[in-house]
């Protein structure tokens, strides 16, 4: 029998990052769960727990360099390794254009956004590099597809994960870890929910809704699969054609 693959999902408090860790686990994956937020997490573990799913889940704040090791040593000491890792973490920040944002407000949204990638994925690799195989999707957005008149730091943050993210694919792809990005369109989560503004609009998506987690979790459980041996360094756009617009 092949052993469970073992994974590791930033941001599950809620939304995305909830609803991929429960497609890991439904489909047989060992979980942890990672974020700041301990009480969303407990909620999450709970409902992988309910159907039989083995998780556990850490507490860091994953834009500091000492939460991502304690995070990777208790995944190591719960689970042994990591197959699968989907570095999810984000904020949105202010929703301010370039000119008005300021220089701390700019530097924490990178700090979580992109820091944490570069953090999380080299931490990962240094893991899955000994092994030979392994798989990595980080979070990017539909607005690393083009300008934008939302969130500056943000727009620029999720440009910057596609960047990382095809750098890192084409170095590793010769070494057996295929690297991919997810770019959600507009979705519910916690995130959206809070944005009065945005709640406020009709859906940008021409297909006339909002995507749901479950939806961007699909694609990243599919990314990180067997049947996507083939993918690496792609950005998987999941925005009811958005980016079309
Ligand atoms: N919802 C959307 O429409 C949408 C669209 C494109 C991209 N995204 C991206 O999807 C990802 C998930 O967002 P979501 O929509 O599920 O929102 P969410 O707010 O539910 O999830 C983000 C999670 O990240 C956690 N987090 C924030 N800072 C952290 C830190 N420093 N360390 C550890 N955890 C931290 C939060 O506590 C939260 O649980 C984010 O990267 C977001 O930018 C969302």
């Amino acid at each position: 029998m092949t052993p469970a693959k073992v994974s590791l999902v930033t941001g599950a408090a809620g939304g995305i990052g909830r609803a991929t860790a429960i497609r890991f686990a439904q489909a047989g994956a060992k979980v942890m769960i990672a974020d700041l937020n301990g009480e969303g997490l407990t909620e999450t573990a709970a409902l992988i727990s309910a159907e039989g799913g083995d998780v556990q889940q850490h507490v860091c704040d994953v834009s500091s360099e000492e939460g991502v090791a304690g995070l990777m040593q208790a995944t190591l000491d719960a689970y042994g390794t990591i197959d699968w890792a989907f570095n999810n973490a984000g904020i949105i920040g202010p929703l301010k254009g370039i000119a008005d944002t300021t220089i701390e407000e700019f530097d924490r949204v990178i700090a979580v956004n992109l820091r944490s990638i570069f953090l999380c994925m080299k931490a990962e690799l240094a893991i899955m590099g000994p092994n030979g195989s392994g798989s990595i999707v980080n979070t990017s957005s539909e607005t690393a597809l083009k300008g934008n008149a939302g969130p500056g730091a943000y727009t620029v943050s999720k440009h910057g994960v596609k960047g990382i993210t095809e750098h890192a694919a084409y170095e590793w792809a010769p070494s057996g870890i295929r690297i991919n990005a997810v770019a959600p369109g507009a979705i519910v989560t916690p995130m959206t929910l809070g944005m009065r503004a945005i709640k406020e609009r009709p859906s940008p998506q021409p297909n006339g809704r909002r995507g749901e987690a479950s939806e961007i979790a699909e694609g990243v459980y599919w990314l990180c699969s067997d049947a996507a041996s083939n993918v690496i360094g792609h950005l998987l756009v999941i925005d009811g054609g958005w980016a079309l617009a």
